[in-house]
Order: structure tokens, then sequence, then C-alpha cells
């Protein structure tokens, strides 16, 4: 643990005369030892704390509704942000963001509980719905309490937390479009939506694992939500927004892998696809190929995962190589190649990094056989991440102190700052508690249903540590940074 006396207890109280007290030592680096379960959930919790600063400050306009960040986030952003912080409540059973985030869920269902609130009419596209929708369908595998456990006020009319989701599902099941391109989803809901004549991997990508999720959660007794991970699985490849440039074609990653695509505009048909790669939108295939994979057992979904697995590498490049830890490993940081070295990724393209790492972790949960693929990179990523922390001033309160940057790689003297930022590192290294904390939950007793019971009644692997990581066959050794600031 790199951080005696700052996080040695969940009173809050002592917690922070705690941090008081090693003011200086917090201000540094942040220096994650990756086989160490209580460094991982320290460095997860300061950076955590961080994140919700940006939801709870002042300085958020919007302050006084639930669920919305600053106006320069879109909408979509608060729902990953939520989702996130589901993950981070179920693998380090910290409960303190539970209810903000409760709220926020259950205000931004909106008034027909499905995630298509009014005031985000002029904004919200498919994947922008999604993002809420796949954070309450994280609450109801993990079991997020539905109500607040220190003030019993049930509400039985509330909906559960798998309610909102097939809610949301719903609506863009009843948007898919045979009009044009033979099918898919629009990339905006309405006409008037810049985009509305775009077909994308971020809509139909996000879909797909929403349909994953909702079929594994149903089980073998539903077959509805499985039929359209298929529908749209094999339309997305149909039109080339994911594409298999496996060289060798057998799908074991002796080629390039399964890339997934930008878009296509519908106006055309979809005859030509916008070949830009996005961390996010290729994560939306891999984690519905997992849930797929893990509900089914199937070779060909197997084959699909392990394909698009290895088509990530395009975002680990070669030249990662960190100035100050020469003889680190190349080829395993995270980065957002179509705009992270230009310099020019936008607020949005920031959080995407963010999507991809909570993505990782679930499916390192549901197909354990990937993880000598997965987690060599997912720990350099999280200690690269983790070196980024070091924005704060001493004078400052702990939940200034430590802001994550968004470049992982070498500094690019050209730092920001934000909640894409923040909940990019907070995914990379919480993901790397994924092992140590009960996969998915599916649907049964005690799933959530108004039942109010925190917790999980899925029983495997829950060890609450990260310490089973320790047997990884090809782990890097713990990457101890001297990079002091
Ligand atoms: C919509 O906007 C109104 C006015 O600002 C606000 O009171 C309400 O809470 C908002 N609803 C949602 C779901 O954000
Ligand atoms: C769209 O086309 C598919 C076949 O490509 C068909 O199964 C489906 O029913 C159609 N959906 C609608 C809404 O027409
Ligand atoms: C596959 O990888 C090779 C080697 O890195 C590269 O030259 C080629 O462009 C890649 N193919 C595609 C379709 O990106
Ligand atoms: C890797 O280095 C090359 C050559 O300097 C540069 O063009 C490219 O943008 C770099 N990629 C990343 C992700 O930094
Ligand atoms: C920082 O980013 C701006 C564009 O946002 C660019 O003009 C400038 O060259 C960058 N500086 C460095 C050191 O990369
Ligand atoms: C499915 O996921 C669970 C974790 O929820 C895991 O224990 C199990 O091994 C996975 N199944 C397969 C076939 O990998």
């Amino acid at each position: 643990m790199k951080f005696p006396g700052c996080y040695n207890n969940n009173n809050n109280k002592q917690r922070v005369l705690g941090l008081a007290l090693v003011l200086t030592t917090c201000t540094q680096a942040i220096d994650l030892d990756v086989n160490d379960a209580a460094s991982i959930k320290a460095t997860t919790r300061t950076i955590a704390q961080t994140l919700t600063s940006y939801y709870t400050s002042p300085d958020n306009e919007n302050r006084d509704i639930p669920g919305l960040l600053p106006d320069k986030y879109y909408w979509y952003e608060a729902g990953a942000l939520f989702n996130s912080l589901i993950t981070y409540w179920h693998y380090t059973s910290d409960t303190q963001y539970n209810t903000l985030t409760r709220l926020a869920l259950r205000h931004q269902s909106g008034d027909k509980e499905n995630f298509m609130p009014l005031n985000q009419t002029n904004t919200i596209a498919n994947d922008d719905q999604a993002y809420w929708a796949h954070a309450a369908m994280t609450a109801a595998e993990t079991r997020f309490p539905t109500h607040d456990d220190d003030n019993n006020n049930d509400d039985d009319s509330d909906p559960s937390w798998l309610d909102l989701a097939r809610a949301a599902f719903d609506t863009q099941t009843a948007r898919w479009d045979n009009t044009t391109c033979d099918g898919g989803l629009r990339w905006q809901i309405y006409t008037f939506g810049a985009g509305y004549n775009y077909k994308n991997s971020a809509s139909n990508g996000a879909f797909f694992a929403l349909a994953a999720r909702l079929a594994r959660y149903a089980g073998a007794n539903d077959e509805t939500y499985a039929r359209w991970a298929d529908a749209a699985w094999e339309w997305s490849t149909r039109v080339g927004l994911v594409v298999e440039e496996d060289e060798e074609g057998d799908g074991n990653g002796n080629g390039n892998g399964t890339y997934v695509y930008d878009g296509a505009s519908a106006v055309e048909d979809c005859g030509s696809v916008n070949r830009l790669q996005w961390t996010a939108y290729a994560g939306w295939y891999v984690l519905g190929a997992a849930y797929m994979y893990n509900r089914t057992n199937h070779p060909t979904w197997r084959t699909r995962l392990q394909s698009l697995t290895t088509g990530l590498s395009i975002f680990y490049p070669d030249n990662d190589t960190n100035p100050n830890e020469p003889n680190e490993p190349t080829n395993q940081i995270l980065t957002e190649p179509a705009c992270e070295p230009q310099n020019t990724c936008t607020t949005d393209q920031k959080s995407y990094k963010a999507s991809l790492a909570h993505t990782l972790g679930t499916t390192l949960q549901l197909a354990p056989f990937l993880e000598s693929a997965l987690l060599p990179r997912m720990r350099a990523s999280a200690v690269a991440a983790a070196r980024t922390c070091v924005r704060g001033e001493e004078e400052e309160e702990e939940e200034e102190a430590r802001e994550c940057g968004f470049v992982w790689t070498a500094s690019s003297g050209n730092e920001t700052y934000g909640v894409g930022e923040q909940m990019g590192a907070l995914n990379a290294v919480q993901s790397l508690l994924a092992l140590g904390s009960a996969g998915p939950g599916v649907g049964g007793e005690g799933d959530g249903e108004g039942d109010g019971e925190g917790g999980d009644n899925n029983n495997d692997n829950n060890n609450d540590g990260g310490d089973n990581n320790n047997d990884a066959p090809s782990c890097i050794h713990p990457i101890i940074s001297a990079m002091g600031i």
C-alpha cells in the first residue's frame, strides 16, 4: 500500500484527518503497485474522489438537477460517470457515492422511465441513451441497492434497474431502421439531429452490447434479446462497420484482428464506411461479444471475441515508451490514436478510453481465457494512468488534489484535466479489481427487482480483493515509477 495513512479506514472524519497528515505524499504522482490489492483500492478511491468532485462542485451550474454534469459535458457522459461509480462500489465496497448515483439514475430516467428525458431532446442520440441504459444494466447485474439503506423510504412503485434498461432497449428496437442500409440504428433519434443520416458503431455497438447483456441476464428462457444481439452483430459486419481484418482469416489473432469502424452514411445506403477507429466503439463490440460468449459458451462467439481483442492492438501503439521508464515494455498503454497524438481530442473523445477501460474489466470476468491477452496491458495502462494523477496543490482540499491527465504515454507537455480524463484513469485502475470481484449477475431471486438488497448473490470468485491476479501467466512486473513532481 503506497499511501500509508491516506485511506486507512472508512470513517470519513478520521479519513480526512489522516489525509491532512500525509498531504505532501499525496500530492506526488500516484505510484500504483498492481500486485497489491490495497494499493489498487487506495488509488481507485483517490481518483474517484476527484472524479465526483466535478459533479458535486459549486462550479457545476446544474448541481440542483440530479444526474447532470456542467454544461460543457454532454448528457451521455454523466451516464458513463454513474456507470463507472456503480462498478466502483461493486469492486471496492465503498458506498459513499451510492446515494447520489441512485438519485441521478432515477431522475434522468425521465417521465417515461426509459432514459429519454425531455430536457435532452435537442441532443440525445441512440448512443447517449444507451450509456444510461448500460449504467442501469450494471446496477441490475451488481444488485446495486434500489433504496437508501439509511433512510428506508421504499417506494415499490419505483421500477427496477432492469426495468429501466429494458424500457430504453425497447425504444431502440422500435428505431431499428430497414429503410436504408437494410437495417441498423441511426446515430441520432430525431430527424433534426446532425447525424440522423449516419449509422454508426457507437449507436449500433452500444445497442448490440445492451442486447447481449439483457440476453445473458434473461437466460435460456428468453431468446428475444439474443436474437437482437445476433441481428445487430450480423448487420454491423454485413455493412462493414465491424470487419475481420485478420489476414490469416482464422480468427486466432494471427492477423490484425477485428476492427470497428466509425460509421457510414445512410443516404448512400452505407456504401462507404468512415474508417476512423475509436476505443469506446470497439469497446461496445468487445463487451457484447463477451456477454454472448459467456451466455452461449459457443466457439463462434469465442472466436469473434478473441479477434476483436486482437484488433484492440491498434490502441496500444509501439511507441509508447515513457522516457522516465526506459525499461517499460512498449505496446502496453491505452491511447486514442485518432486524435491523441495530434492533440485534437474533443471533450467527448477524452471520455472514450474510460469506456473501453471499463469494458475490459467486465470482459476479463466474463471471458477468463483472455486474461493473458488483456491483463498485462490493463496493468501497464493503470500504472501509466495513475502516474498522470499529479495535479493538485498542497493547500487544496483532498478532492482537488488528484487530477489525472489524458495522455498516459510519454507526457505531452500539453495535459488537460476533466471528467473524461479522470474517468479514464478511474476505470484503468479499478478494472484491475475485476478478477477479485463477482462477475455480472443474472436474473433470478434477489436480482434487484425492487427487493432493495445490496451486494450480490453471485458467489463465484468474490474474495473482495484483486489478489487472485497473482497467478497471471505472463504478468509484467510491477512498474515502480520514480517520477516525483
Ligand atoms: C429538466 O429541466 C428542469 C428545469 O431546469 C429541471 O427542473 C428538471 O429537473 C430537469 N429534468 C431532468 C430529468 O433533468
Ligand atoms: C427489418 O428487416 C429484417 C430482415 O432483414 C426483418 O427481420 C425485420 O422484421 C425488419 N424489421 C422491420 C421493422 O421491418
Ligand atoms: C494490418 O496490419 C498491418 C501491419 O501492421 C498494416 O500494415 C495493415 O494496414 C493492417 N490492415 C488494416 C486493414 O488496417
Ligand atoms: C507514434 O509515433 C509516430 C512517429 O513519431 C507518430 O506519427 C504517431 O502519431 C505516434 N503515435 C502515438 C499514438 O503517439
Ligand atoms: C498543444 O496543443 C495545441 C492544440 O490544442 C497545439 O497547437 C500545440 O502545438 C500543442 N503543444 C505541444 C507541446 O504539443
Ligand atoms: C462466465 O462468467 C463467469 C463470471 O461471471 C465466469 O466465472 C465464467 O467462467 C464465465 N464462463 C466462461 C465460459 O468463460
